[in-house]
């Protein structure tokens, strides 16, 4: 299986995490993540933090493989407790997103965490540097959930963070398959992050419409919300989020719906339903375990096809000496 400092790190054989996300990244879908090899997260976005801590008890039971906690920094409901509750539950990874990196880095891996924060620009991931992370998630603006307002796409920021920066970096946006992840290898990645995919996995607790709606969706069945204010915003083309698309008199964030009729009701047209673009690649709701072993054993036929074809003895392919 592959080694690479991400698998070292996180300690999971297919260096591939499941996305935090809030109401959604719990037990359920985390464990099946993890005891596919993989590295499942809980979310706190929901500020929900007693159901939690529940939660991270639950995948105690669920699994002996590692996981790790997500801090959504503009989404925390006590900013100042954040830390010493991630700390107390005992998890040795941490994602940090939406915020500064300065912020929790230091507390963090002063308690001992591996510390890796998500930035979507160059500015960003040399921030995050300086903070003294330990790798980073590069997250392209083709991806699902909340954004940079401001959205570069994976194929443009990968390379340029990657060419830049000599930490270990998840690539996030638009990946899936076995061939997006080697992509993302060839990029400089080291693993890929999955969100839109994992909302459409059999063991993601959203409603089935939610699930129906990832199936149904054409590429260009998203839209980008806020890109006037912050946070922006990468979700499922609706009627409701259509008229929200070019409205730009207000903050999406305000008709972003009630969480219980939108997430488990499956009234899509009751809020917004973050999604990438990548939910039109996704043509069926499948098992976790499915996903993960299939995206990484496509990842290594994919890396060996391409060296049969293009870098075999006597192949005529031009060799360029690398110049960094
Ligand atoms: C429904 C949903 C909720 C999300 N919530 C969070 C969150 O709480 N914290 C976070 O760091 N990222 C969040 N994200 C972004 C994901 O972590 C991930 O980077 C993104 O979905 C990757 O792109 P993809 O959707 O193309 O796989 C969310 C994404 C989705 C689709």
């Amino acid at each position: 299986m592959l080694t690479n400092r991400v698998t070292q790190l996180l300690g999971v054989e297919i260096p591939i995490v499941q996305a935090p996300m809030g109401w959604i990244a719990r037990s359920a879908l985390a464990s099946a993540v993890s005891n596919a090899g993989a590295m499942g997260i809980i979310e706190t976005s929901s500020g929900e933090l007693d159901i939690v801590r529940d939660e991270i008890a639950k995948m105690k039971d669920l699994t002996d493989r590692p996981f790790g906690v997500n801090i959504a920094q503009a989404f925390v409901s006590d900013p100042t407790a954040i830390v010493d509750f991630v700390i107390a539950q005992g998890v040795r990874f941490v994602t940090t997103s939406a915020g500064s990196p300065t912020r929790y880095t230091s507390q963090l891996k002063d308690a001992g965490l591996t510390v890796f924060h998500v930035v979507p620009t160059l500015r960003a991931a040399e921030k995050a540097v300086a903070a003294g992370v330990d790798g980073l998630i590069v997250e392209g603006g083709e991806g699902g959930g909340f954004k940079n307002p401001r959205p570069v796409s994976t194929m443009v920021l990968l390379p340029l963070v990657t060419k830049a920066v000599d930490l270990p970096v998840i690539a996030a946006g638009g990946f899936l398959d076995g061939r997006t992840m080697a992509a993302a290898l060839a990029l400089g990645a080291e693993g890929v992050q999955l969100g839109t995919a994992m909302v459409s996995s059999v063991e993601s607790p959203v409603h089935a419409n939610w699930k129906q709606a990832i199936i149904d969706a054409a590429e260009t069945d998203t839209v980008f919300l806020n890109s006037h204010t912050s946070p922006g915003l990468r979700a499922l083309r609706t009627p409701h989020t259509e008229r929200l698309e070019f409205d730009h008199e207000q903050n999406a964030m305000a008709s972003f719906g009630i969480v219980r009729d939108v997430y488990f009701g499956g009234d899509l047209s009751a809020g917004i339903a973050l999604g990438g673009q990548v939910a039109g690649r996704i043509d069926a709701s499948r098992p976790v375990a499915e996903i993960i072993t299939t995206c990484a054993a496509e990842c290594g036929s994919t890396l060996r096809g391409l060296a049969d074809r293009y870098v075999r003895p006597g192949s005529s392919f031009p060799r360029v000496e690398p110049t960094d």
